[in-house]
């Protein structure tokens, strides 16, 4: 269905605000970008610059004030909320910054979710499957409180790759996770960018991890300040 030529995903003059106590704040000043299928895409910048908003927008998880996301050749806007949800179920994971796992559901319960939605009838040992590539195998049935902040990171990562999607969203995939685990679970979303030709979209504050990048692009206040990397 989508070549290599036409962008996976392409954001055009996409703005937010929102009002806050001190009136409105600009979030994000007409942002445009355009990744292709198979790309890995770093987005960077201080705190505050907008990365996490941007990343919500991109995988249709939020709308824009203006401007709009086309995912797959999908037009976001012109989408329901229920025909969004149907699309980030098919070709999105993601990976939020602060993880989101069901406290009720153990780790491999919660990683089991996104098959089960597509009615998987493999989605426990795909889930362990899962689990063991993030170096958790031993953790399964543990519930999200019993798991340390890097731990629930690595479910998490877990979560949004087990259904294979076609691009993956990873909100600083690696911010809560020792040099040495970081580097593992960079290795991992590599590995799925190159045998598996996952779209790789990530928030991070890692400099070597945005270097791995095909492409990065730097907000600065809700603006693109910079981007580097090969042309699109
Ligand atoms: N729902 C909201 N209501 C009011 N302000 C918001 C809301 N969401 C985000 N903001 C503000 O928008 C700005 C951008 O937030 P965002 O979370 O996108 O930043 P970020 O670049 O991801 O930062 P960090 O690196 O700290 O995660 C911040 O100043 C934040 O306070
Ligand atoms: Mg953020």
């Amino acid at each position: 269905m989508s070549d290599s030529s036409r962008p996976l995903l392409e954001a055009r003059d996409v703005s937010k605000s929102v009002d806050g106590p001190e009136g409105r704040l600009d979030i994000l000043d007409k942002v445009s970008l355009q990744i292709r299928p198979g790309e890995s895409f770093a987005i960077v910048g201080a705190s505050g610059s907008g990365k996490t908003t941007l990343l919500g927008l991109l995988a249709g998880l939020d709308t824009p004030d203006s401007g709009g996301v086309v995912l797959d050749g999908h037009a976001l806007q012109t989408l329901d909320e229920e025909a969004r949800a149907d699309l980030r179920r098919r070709l999105v994971g993601f990976v939020f910054q602060s993880f989101h796992l069901l406290p009720a559901l153990t780790a491999e319960e919660n990683v089991m979710l996104p098959l089960e939605l597509e009615g998987a009838s493999d989605a426990r040992s795909r889930a362990r499957d899962a689990l063991e590539a993030v170096g958790l195998g031993s953790r399964r049935r543990h519930y999200p409180a019993q798991l340390s902040g890097g731990e629930q990171q690595r479910v998490a990562i877990a979560r949004a790759f087990v259904h294979r999607p076609r691009v993956l969203f990873a909100d600083e995939p690696t911010g809560n996770l020792d040099q040495r685990t970081g580097h593992h679970i960079c290795d991992l979303l590599f590995a799925l960018n190159h045998d598996h030709h996952t779209t790789l979209v990530l928030v991070t504050h890692d400099a070597t991890l945005a270097a791995r990048c095909d492409r990065r692009i730097e907000l600065e206040e809700g603006r693109v300040l910079a981007s580097s990397g090969e042309a699109a």
